[in-house]
C-alpha cells in the first residue's frame, strides 16, 4: 500500500483498471492525479473519485499534450501507466493505421510520458507500466497486443537500469474477469474463451481487479522489487 499522502499519478486513470487503482490509492490517503484524453472529462472523473483528486489531459498519441501535463508540478512518488488503445486486427487483415496508433500509445507514449515526468520523480520514486500475459500467451488476432506488451517488458528492464535508483516494474495480468471490457463481453452471455481459460488455469480462477490493485501497490511499495514483470495469471503459462 503506498504511504498516505504520497503522490501517485495514473495515466489511464480515467476508466477501467486505471480508475480502480486511482480510487484505491485515494482511499489509502494518497494524493492522486489521473490522466486521460480530454481535460473536462479527466477533471470530472477526478471529482467523482473524491476531494483533492486532480484530472489532467494527456493523449499518449499527442506529444503536445504530454510535456505540458507532466513536466511541472508537485513531486511524484509513484507513476502508473495503464493506457491502451484497443484494436481488432489480424495479420491476414492487417490495419496498419490502428497498429501504428497502438505502438504510439504503448511503446512511444509510455516512454515519452516517463521522460516528461522525470524532473518531478525523486530517487525514491517508482514506476509501474502495464503489459499483459498476451506477450507470451498469444491468441489468434493478438499479434499487435502481444508485440507491444512484450515491448513494455523490455522497456521496463532498460528503464530500471537507465533511471536508477528510480525503480521501474511492469505488471502482466491475464484476463481480468471483472474489468469493464470483460464485463461487457460477458453481459452478452457465457463466453467459451473465458470458460476455457478458467478451466485451464491451475488456480481455476481468473484474475480480478482487486488482484491487479494489490499487485500494483506491491510493486510501487516494495523497495527491493525492481525491473520485474509481475505475472498475475493464476499460473496458466505453466500448463
Ligand atoms: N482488462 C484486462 O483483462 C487486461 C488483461 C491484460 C492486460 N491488461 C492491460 O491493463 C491495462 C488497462 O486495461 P483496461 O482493461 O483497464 O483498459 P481499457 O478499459 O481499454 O482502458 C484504457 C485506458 O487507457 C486510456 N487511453 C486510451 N488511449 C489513450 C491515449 N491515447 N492517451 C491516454 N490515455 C489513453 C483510456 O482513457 P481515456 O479514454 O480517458 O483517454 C482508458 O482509461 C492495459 O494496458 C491492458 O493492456 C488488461
Amino acid at each position: 500500500m503506498p504511504a498516505p499522502k504520497s503522490h501517485i499519478v495514473v495515466i489511464g486513470g480515467t476508466s477501467a483498471l486505471g480508475l480502480d487503482i486511482a480510487k484505491a490509492a485515494h482511499a489509502a490517503g494518497c494524493q492522486v492525479t489521473i490522466a486521460g484524453r480530454g481535460a473536462e472529462r479527466a477533471a470530472g472523473v477526478a471529482t467523482s473519485i473524491g476531494a483533492g483528486v486532480t484530472g489532467v489531459h494527456i493523449d499518449l498519441e499527442d506529444s503536445a499534450s504530454i510535456g505540458p501535463a507532466l513536466r511541472e508540478g508537485p513531486p511524484i512518488d509513484h507513476l502508473v501507466i495503464t493506457a491502451i488503445m484497443r484494436l481488432a486486427t489480424t495479420v491476414k487483415d492487417f490495419n496498419v493505421k490502428e497498429a501504428e496508433r497502438l505502438v504510439r500509445v504503448k511503446l512511444v507514449g509510455y516512454v515519452e510520458a516517463v521522460s516528461a515526468a522525470l524532473p518531478r520523480l525523486k530517487p525514491t520514486s517508482s514506476i509501474v507500466l502495464f503489459a499483459g500475459v498476451s506477450k507470451s500467451n498469444p491468441y489468434p488476432g493478438s499479434t499487435m497486443i502481444s508485440t507491444v506488451n512484450g515491448g513494455v517488458v523490455g522497456m521496463t528492464k532498460t528503464m530500471a537500469v537507465e533511471l536508477a535508483p528510480i525503480r521501474v516494474n511492469c505488471i502482466s495480468p491475464g484476463l481480468v474477469l471483472d474489468s469493464p471490457i470483460w464485463k461487457t463481453i460477458l453481459a452478452k452471455g457465457p463466453n467459451p474463451v473465458v470458460d476455457a481459460m478458467a478451466a485451464k488455469t491451475p488456480t481455476k480462477r481468473l484474475a480480478m481487479t482487486e488482484d491487479v490493485i494489490a499487485g500494483v501497490f506491491a510493486l510501487l511499495d516494495n523497495k527491493a522489487i525492481n525491473g520485474i514483470d509481475l505475472e498475475l495469471d493464476g499460473g496458466i503459462q505453466l500448463v
